[in-house]
């Protein structure tokens, strides 16, 4: 009997993390990015498919430390090099998930390219190319985001913001600093903080660069990400900046714990991707509803299934 009931509840959470695969799948979480023109080699193309095994597969073999993993596929000329970067607040499941759907996604958006970038819902940044480029800063392309609102009291936000900011950047770099002794190739390259702005404003922010940057090209990097969103977007309610080596992120609520849901922003300013999250509502609604008719309709069945069996045993 307790055998029975765990099957059906495994078909049950099978069907459900199934349906929710496919409905993450339908919005536009990525952005990306192809360069380096067509693929001319075999070899380099089955070089590119075992990388792109092996980061998905590095969950299953590897410590994956600090979100960060790297590899390289075959030699050179032919040599492909791929890498990950999960954000610092993420869960491991969360970082692998997000790996294979970059992963999937990057060879719809870049078929048959030699070299990509591509970022799912910005937890996740993975590149993939034909040229070594482990532990160099690569600010381009670079995604700003920016919340559509601004703030009300600009003259009491925008210096505290300027201090947050600042705050980040050091911290992230101390954080680099204390544990590079370990590996420098995989430093902790990540904060994330907050301050007052009035008694019932504050600001919250996250930086983060990819674990094998230098620290100095990590700050750098981060400077000028803040740079952007300070000349362009200034006062502005929440942005977040992506590019390929760092990213920063800040809102008025708690953005670094799991699970938070983001605002609508604006339309991206730098390509590609135009689409906002308007369909969200809609696909809210029935990523509830619809589990939740399925869930009530497998108990009434399992409890007749049971009930059955029950009134079965007795006659035997
Ligand atoms: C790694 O784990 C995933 C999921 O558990 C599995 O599908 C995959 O085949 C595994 N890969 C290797 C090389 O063991
Ligand atoms: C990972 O990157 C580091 C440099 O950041 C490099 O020294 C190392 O060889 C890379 N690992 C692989 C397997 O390519
Ligand atoms: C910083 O980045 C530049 C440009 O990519 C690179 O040439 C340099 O080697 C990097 N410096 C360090 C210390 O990693």
């Amino acid at each position: 009997m307790g055998c029975i009931c765990e099957v059906f509840i495994k078909i049950i959470s099978m069907f459900l993390i199934c349906y929710g695969l496919k409905t993450n799948a339908l919005t536009d979480d990525f952005h990306s990015f192809c360069s380096g023109g067509p693929i001319t080699s075999n070899t380099y193309q089955s070089n590119l498919n075992v990388l792109l095994s092996s980061l998905t597969n590095s969950f299953n073999e590897t410590i994956v430390r600090n979100g960060y993993y790297n590899d390289t596929a075959g030699r050179k000329p032919n040599a492909a090099y791929g890498m990950y970067q999960c954000r610092g607040y993420i869960t491991l499941e969360e970082c692998r998930y997000g790996v294979e759907s970059a992963a999937k996604e990057v060879l719809l958006r870049c078929p048959n390219i030699k070299q990509a970038i591509i970022t799912y819902k910005e937890l996740v940044v993975l590149k993939f190319s034909d040229q070594l480029f482990f532990s160099i800063m690569q600010e381009k392309p670079l995604f700003t985001l920016p919340n559509a609102k601004s703030v009300t009291n600009p003259d009491e936000f925008n210096p505290q913001f300027d201090r947050l900011a600042n705050d980040l950047v050091s911290e992230v770099a101390s954080n680099g600093v204390s544990s590079s002794t370990s590996s420098s190739t995989n430093k902790r390259l990540f904060a994330t903080r907050s301050i007052d702005v009035t008694r019932s404003q504050k600001i919250y922010g996250l930086a983060q660069c990819t674990s094998d940057l230098s620290v100095s090209n990590c700050t750098q990097c981060l400077r000028g990400e803040i740079d952007d969103v300070g000349k362009r977007f200034r006062g502005r309610i929440g942005a977040r900046v992506i590019c390929m080596s760092c990213f920063f992120r800040y809102e008025l609520y708690p953005l670094y714990l799991p699970d938070t849901t983001s605002p609508p922003f604006s339309s991206p300013m730098i390509p590609p991707s135009t689409k906002t999250k308007r369909k969200i509502s809609l696909k809210v609604l029935f990523s509830i509803i619809v589990p939740s008719v399925i869930v009530v309709l497998s108990i009434i069945v399992f409890l007749y299934f049971c009930k059955r069996k029950k009134v079965a045993k007795k006659i035997d």
